[in-house]
């Protein structure tokens, strides 16, 4: 039987490098939900990745053949596949992060919040496996409803007594890389130049791009800013929508997925001005307990949160209307995690 004697060889020889691996600064990544939409690409990424040393891939089912076709691209990560409850320990056991990008989808008509029901429960699950294997480790939500689902993280890691805000991020990268991309095609800019911030939170109206802030600045017109931030907030859908039926992001999720758990390996090691837009617990607006603004990365995640900066007056308008929605979909998490 090939399949269990490629992972029983990669299992044994990552475990056996992982602590000379360590020691070069290299890393273990474990992808939860790896044979996804999302999770088939983020691993292979996750592969093409020099800081990763060890990459774990964890489904409920199909991980064997995800990691045993990611295993032969010729970089030097191992790939282990592990499935089923029984085998989360081995995929979790020392790892420096954790992505999770486990659950449904969004169908045309759903809104991220229709996820809930099914998505809080396995995100619940695998954070009790986080706690208490992998207590230490940095952890990337993607799963949907994010403005929910992270705050589900936390009130799990505080029971466990292991809960550190500083390791747990909601997973916004893709409303950045959205953003700048919608930016840079209508203004006319190379979009490697671009520098947006996007905050708030991961759903509708609570994703708000801070147009005022963006480089390279261009004279931009209301209505130009209106529609930018309306594509910005719609842009899931837009792909639902276009999929119709058959899913939602998944490639240029991956591939946001990919940057943010990049910019926290270089933070872990060391790497300085390392700074993302993330969902993280925040002060930043007041009666808001968790919020998407920019972050500094560090050895022990989110070392700096930053503040919002200058807003215009329609950014102000639009924070002031996201912030009942953000604050229920903050409550139903914590009252999910509690019940
Ligand atoms: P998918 O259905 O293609 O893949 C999800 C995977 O999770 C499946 O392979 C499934 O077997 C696995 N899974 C289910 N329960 C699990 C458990 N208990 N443990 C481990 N794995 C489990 O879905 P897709 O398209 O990959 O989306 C995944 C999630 O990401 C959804 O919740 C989606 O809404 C969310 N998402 C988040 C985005 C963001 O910007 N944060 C953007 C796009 C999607």
């Amino acid at each position: 039987n090939f399949i269990p004697k490629i992972q029983a060889q990669a299992v044994c020889c990552s475990h056996g490098n992982v602590q000379q691996q360590w020691t070069r600064g290299k890393r273990t990544v474990a992808v939860l939900g790896a044979a996804g939409g999302i999770g088939q690409p983020l691993g292979l990424l996750m592969k093409l990745n020099p800081l990763v040393s060890d990459l774990r891939l964890f489904d409920i089912a199909g991980t064997p053949g995800v990691a045993c076709d990611i295993s032969h691209v010729n970089t030097q990560a191992m790939v282990a596949g592990y499935a089923g409850d029984a085998e989360l320990e081995k995929a979790l056991k020392g790892c420096h992060l954790v992505i999770i990008p486990a659950g449904v989808p969004r169908k045309p008509g759903m809104t991220r919040d229709d996820l809930f029901n099914i998505n809080a429960g396995i995100v619940k699950s695998l954070c009790l496996g986080i706690a208490k294997h992998c207590p230490k480790a940095l952890v990337n939500i993607i799963s949907n409803p994010v403005n929910s689902t992270v705050p589900i993280a936390a009130e799990v890691f505080k029971k466990a007594g292991t809960y550190d805000p500083k390791r747990l991020f909601g997973v916004t990268t893709l409303d950045v890389v959205r953003a700048r991309t919608f930016y840079a095609v209508r203004m006319k800019v190379p979009v490697k130049e671009v520098d947006l911030p996007v905050v708030g939170g991961h759903a509708g109206i609570t994703i708000l791009p801070v147009f005022s802030q963006v480089k390279p600045k261009k004279q931009m017109s209301a209505a130009d800013i209106d529609a930018l931030t309306k594509r910005t907030q719609d842009g899931g859908t837009e792909v639902v929508q276009a999929k119709a039926g058959k899913g939602s992001a998944t490639l240029s999720m991956a591939y946001a997925g990919a940057l943010f758990a990049e910019a926290c390996l270089k933070g872990l090691e060391g790497a300085k001005g390392v700074v993302e837009c993330a969902y993280v617990e925040s002060k930043v607006v007041p009666g808001i307990s968790f919020f998407s603004s920019k972050v500094r990365l560090g050895p022990n995640g989110a070392e700096e949160i930053m503040g919002l900066g200058d807003l215009s007056d329609y950014e102000k308008k639009a924070l002031e209307a996201m912030k009942k929605e953000l604050i229920g979909s903050i409550k139903k998490g914590v009252d999910f995690a509690k019940s």
